[in-house]
């Protein structure tokens, strides 16, 4: 298997625990029981460096990252949480399955080491899920019953929302992953990172309020500018932008929970701007002192 090869090799990987990731966030959302939905977050956290250490021998092996998801591979469950937690039992064999497939494949001795790492990870995380499983099965969870009728402009709102916080967390890894400026790429991970929050807060919401978290396919290559200046430059407009869409919402709003959940969001996206602005200044006078340098 050559470098190649296994390049698309660790790119199939990046999808698969992009699926496992997204299939987690969906149970997080729908299941009410925090003590399930605590762990489910926990493994899906997992999945998350899973992610990025497949994506950062990529990177490492000469490869572009790209961040697609398989979308045969995301099964939601449900309506009951035993069905849906038997579907992530499901998902975990599938993926030792197909990294054990790798194992025996791989030539690279640093990605057999990983591939082996995350096996394992992927064993313990069946098992924690089975014993989640077995748990509402013998009913050691109650499952609340009351029927909600959610308003539905609220969740068409909220779901605009959690799309447009999952398409940030794309743009800003893919940032992360491909940049050489260190901290701009820190800035980049902070950011996604506060992202997945927000994205989190909303799917959680939606699921509180009785409705469907809707987390379709978003653009997964995006297309980066010319220049760091020029990209820096349309985040700090785009990060504006989506602090007062969340502002305008907050008027309309009367669910005073999801009015506080807003805010606490805005206030974040203001401070992602003030960021982004202040990297932006820092990185324009190094510029300038650069071309200084060069004149003496
Ligand atoms: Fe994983
Ligand atoms: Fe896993
Ligand atoms: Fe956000
Ligand atoms: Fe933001």
């Amino acid at each position: 298997m050559d470098k190649k090869e296994t390049v698309s090799l660790l790119l199939y990987d990046v999808a698969l625990e992009h699926s496992a990731i997204v299939q987690y966030l969906y149970h997080i959302f729908l299941i009410s029981d925090g003590n399930i939905t605590s762990e489910i977050e926990e493994i899906a956290r997992q999945e998350m460096r899973h992610l990025k250490w497949f994506a950062q021998k990529v990177v490492q092996l000469g490869g572009q990252v790209v961040l697609d998801r398989l979308e045969d591979m995301i099964v939601i469950g449900g309506p009951d949480w035993a069905d849906m937690l038997s579907k992530d039992v499901w998902a975990e064999e599938e993926a030792i399955r197909i990294y054990s497939q790798q194992l025996e494949m791989v030539k690279d001795d640093s990605v057999k080491k990983l591939l082996e790492r995350v096996i394992k990870d992927e064993q313990d995380h069946k098992v924690e899920f089975s014993e989640l499983m077995e748990k509402v099965k013998e009913g050691l969870v109650c499952i609340p019953l009351e029927e909600q009728r959610p308003d539905p402009r609220t969740l068409e709102v909220l779901n605009k929302f959690l799309k447009e916080e999952y398409q940030t967390i794309i743009n800003y890894l893919y940032q992360f992953f491909h940049s050489k400026n260190c901290d701009y790429k820190d800035i980049m991970l902070d950011l996604a990172i506060e992202s997945m929050v927000h994205m989190g807060k909303l799917g959680e919401k939606i699921g509180e309020l009785g409705g469907m978290p809707n987390i379709q396919r978003v653009d997964f290559s995006p297309k980066p500018l010319k220049s760091l200046q020029e990209q820096v430059k349309a985040e700090i407009l785009y990060e504006q932008e989506t602090g007062g869409e969340y502002g305008k919402e907050i008027a309309k709003i009367d669910d005073p929970e999801i009015k506080r959940l807003f805010t606490f969001i805005e206030n974040q996206e203001e401070y992602h701007k003030q960021k982004l602005v202040e990297f932006f200044k820092l990185m324009n006078r190094l510029t300038v002192g650069d071309l200084r340098k060069k004149d003496a």
